[in-house]
């Protein structure tokens, strides 16, 4: 397997920034592709407050962090990507437009290259036959915010090699995350338990059994997650939360998948989350 320096992320929002803030603060140089400047600037601006963050908190020195930045470049042009070791998908949770970056991708980088997706619930699988190196195709996936949680489920899909898996469970460690290993199913195992659980929070409220705010201190207080469902589907993105949920109800095809009418409606009313300025709660 070739000498990983250089990684290549596709796509600037949550997740892609996140993933190169932590291959850059790995000492990885990182070129993170998007498809319009704005959302490069946008990207690399996050990047930036969180290595504060970091350094602040005393995670990192300045000069670490400085220099973790100064690794990374951006650029509009996937051709750019051609001299990468290694390159992460972390594009918009839509199939057509991920297979197609697969293809692309396919096309520009070199042969041995392995691609993975921080896709949280479409098939690797799928992505795999859309290349000429299916063995070569795997799943990273990352969970937000990205700097901060361990986990990386590392996702085989049916053709993916020992040796691309390995390679990719020790590339998730020299990042300081721990992998996980999974095989290749709708919404893996973290999408597939977590997701009906913030639906259901949503029929919850949607049936008036009881506010947004009572059902997320039940589970603050009664289980100690930190963040109850509604507030966490809120920083997840209800249009995230709403793909989920539609690839659980056709991949696994079980009616308990059916994502909850209150969350499409809110996702067709632009109420996103955090991200929009509302949700089940205002920001
Ligand atoms: N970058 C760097 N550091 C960050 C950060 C970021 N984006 N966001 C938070 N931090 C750091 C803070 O600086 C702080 O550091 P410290 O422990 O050294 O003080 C630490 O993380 C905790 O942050 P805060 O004190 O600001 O706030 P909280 O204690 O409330 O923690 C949280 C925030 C880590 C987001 C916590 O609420 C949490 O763990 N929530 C659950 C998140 C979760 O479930 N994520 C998974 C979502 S599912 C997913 O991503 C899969 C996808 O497919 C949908």
């Amino acid at each position: 397997m070739r000498e990983m320096k250089s990684v290549g992320v596709v796509g600037a929002g949550t997740m892609g920034n996140g993933i190169a803030h932590v291959f850059a603060r790995a000492g990885f140089g990182v070129v993170l592709c998007d498809v319009e400047q704005r959302f490069l600037d946008r990207g690399m601006a996050t990047i930036r407050t969180n290595l504060e963050r970091e350094a602040a908190k005393g995670k990192l020195t300045r000069e670490q962090a400085e220099a973790a930045l100064g690794r990374i470049s951006g650029s509009v042009e996937r051709d750019e990507l051609a001299g990468c070791d290694f390159v992460v998908e972390a594009a918009t949770e839509r199939f057509d437009l991920k297979a197609a970056i697969f293809r692309d991708l396919d096309r520009i980088l070199a042969k041995d290259v392995v691609l993975a997706s921080n896709t949280s619930s479409i098939s690797i699988t799928k992505l795999a036959a859309q290349t000429k190196r299916p063995e070569q195709v795997i799943g990273m996936h990352f969970f937000n915010p990205v700097p901060v949680m361990a986990l990386v489920e590392v996702v085989r899909g049916l053709a993916t090699s020992q040796e691309v898996f390995e390679t990719v469970r020790s590339l998730a460690e020299r990042l300081g995350k721990t992998p996980v290993e999974v095989n290749d199913a709708a919404g893996f195992v973290s999408n597939r338990v977590l997701m009906p659980l913030l639906n259901e929070a949503m029929f919850a409220v949607m049936e008036g059994v009881a506010t947004a705010e009572a059902v997320d201190q039940v589970f603050k207080l009664g289980m100690a997650h930190p963040m109850g469902p509604l507030t966490l589907a809120d920083f997840i993105g209800l249009d995230v939360c709403l793909d989920i949920m539609r690839v659980l109800q056709e991949g696994l095809g079980d009616p308990k998948y059916r994502p909850c009418p209150l969350l499409i409606k809110m996702v067709d009313a632009g109420w996103l989350g955090r991200k929009s300025g509302r949700g089940f709660y205002q920001y």
